[in-house]
């Protein structure tokens, strides 16, 4: 058991060398997993150290590149950071197979977030709300003074939404303003405003304002993909049957739900990762959007046409941002995006809701059928043989034998490393 103290003075104004050298004094690591940490790759140390606080190291996670998508009549080719196998498989097999019936066509409900106001200490609620409503051309001004240069580039407040909350506190008055952020994620902007209009709602209202923060429930600002795939293309109408099957059982129960929804996150948040866009930010979107009804249900949606293809359909939340934070500031995002070709954010956006129902298409289809262990297990086991201390070509063919004999498990690959090297 380690004993030191985590109280480590002045340690934010070190330099990120001395900061690996503390680390390292005080837990022990070695030369070796202190030059690891030096080594910040292809993300300069300076700029990790300005991104975030008390920096030690990078994290780099692969990119892998998503094939075969059509989106909207355009082929685009889309990276993806993640660190799970099978997922940028997934995509390209479900982008294959949906290439005879046009790929994915998608669309977004705009740009707009929201921010709250929390108004709370307030005996007639009903009517502070409807004088914050009385105020909207006041509220529209202090908002877009905020932001000149989002005026400039043709956002700023749009709508004004006030509701009475009932909660154990008391009733509280919740304004929400709304905003076009352009090609910006926006929380930066609509916290401002939000902040900024706070003290003029008190005033208004004689009550006491306190919380000012965006919803990441950003249900104004949706991305929207719909796919078709003819029975043909995916094996025939029972598979087709089968998925649509797996579909109604995530929509009815919520254990089923949380996995099924998962999967379409492998995607999403992958594109989002690449892009340097905040995964938590679209993650709680996307959760709370599917509880939205009062039941966590599916994200996505699959029906079968009257021509007997299968038509799948995805909506969430999509607040991503070309401008600002680590997509302009980490050199790997921008590259991404020039990949991707996505010149706005409404763009990005699109892409990536095409890339979360293929996402969801591919494991619905590998459940309803193999199951998803068959796919898995080839890269799988060769994450299996590494650890196993399988090195160079060893990797694939201790990484064979497991798939072979159908046991990708550490013990099964270190006998099968330990007879390749002949022990
Ligand atoms: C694994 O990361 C994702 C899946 O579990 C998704 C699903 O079950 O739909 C395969």
């Amino acid at each position: 058991m380690r004993n030191f103290s985590s109280r480590i003075s002045g340690f934010h104004k070190q330099s990120l060398d001395q900061r690996i050298d503390t680390v390292a004094d005080l837990t022990g690591l070695d030369g070796t997993a202190a030059a690891h940490l030096r080594d910040t790759g292809n993300l300069p140390p300076e700029t990790a150290e300005r991104m975030i606080e008390n920096v030690i190291g990078t994290m780099t996670v692969p990119i892998g590149v998503a094939t075969n998508m059509i989106v909207d009549g355009r082929d685009v080719l889309v990276p993806m950071a993640t660190e799970e196998s099978s997922v940028v498989a997934a995509v390209c097999n479900a982008a294959r197979q949906c290439r005879d019936s046009d790929g994915f066509v998608t669309s977004t409900s705009g740009a707009l977030m929201i921010a709250q106001i929390q108004l709370l200490d307030i005996g007639d609620p009903e009517t502070a709300r409807i004088r914050i409503l009385e105020r909207r051309d006041d509220i529209q001004a202090i908002c877009d003074d905020m932001d000149p240069v989002l005026i400039r580039l043709g956002g700023g407040f749009r709508d004004l939404e006030v509701r009475v909350l009932e909660t154990r506190s008391g009733p509280m008055v919740i304004t929400h303003i709304v905003v076009d952020v352009r090609d910006a994620m926006g929380a930066n902007a609509v916290n401002s405003m939000a902040e900024a209009l706070a003290p003029h709602i008190a005033e208004w209202t004689g009550g006491r304002t306190c919380l000012r923060i965006l919803s990441n429930l950003a249900d104004r600002r949706l991305a929207r993909a719909r796919a078709e795939w003819t029975p043909e293309a995916i094996g025939g109408e029972s598979v087709r049957d089968g998925m649509v099957e797996a579909f109604h059982f995530a929509d009815a129960d919520p254990y089923r739900a949380a996995t099924h929804n998962k999967g379409i996150m492998n995607g999403v948040s992958a594109v989002v990762l690449a892009t340097g866009n905040d995964t938590r930010a679209v993650e709680a979107g996307a959760h709370a959007f599917a509880a939205r009804t009062g039941r966590y249900r599916s994200l996505t949606r699959w029906e079968v046409t009257n021509d007997g293809n299968l038509a799948g359909v995805l909506e969430l939340p999509m607040a991503v941002g070309l401008v600002g934070g680590a997509t302009k500031v980490h050199p790997t995002p921008k590259i991404c995006l020039d990949i991707m070709g996505a010149e706005t954010a409404e763009a990005l956006a699109r892409i990536i809701a095409a890339i979360g129902l293929a996402q969801n298409f591919s494991a619905l289809k590998a459940l309803a059928t193999t199951g998803i262990q068959k796919g898995h297990m080839a890269l799988h086991a060769q994450n299996i043989a590494m650890m196993a201390g399988a090195e160079g070509t060893e990797v694939d063919t201790v990484a064979k034998a497991l798939v072979d004999r159908g046991q990708v498990r550490i013990d099964v690959a270190e006998e099968e490393l330990a007879r390749l090297r002949g022990n």
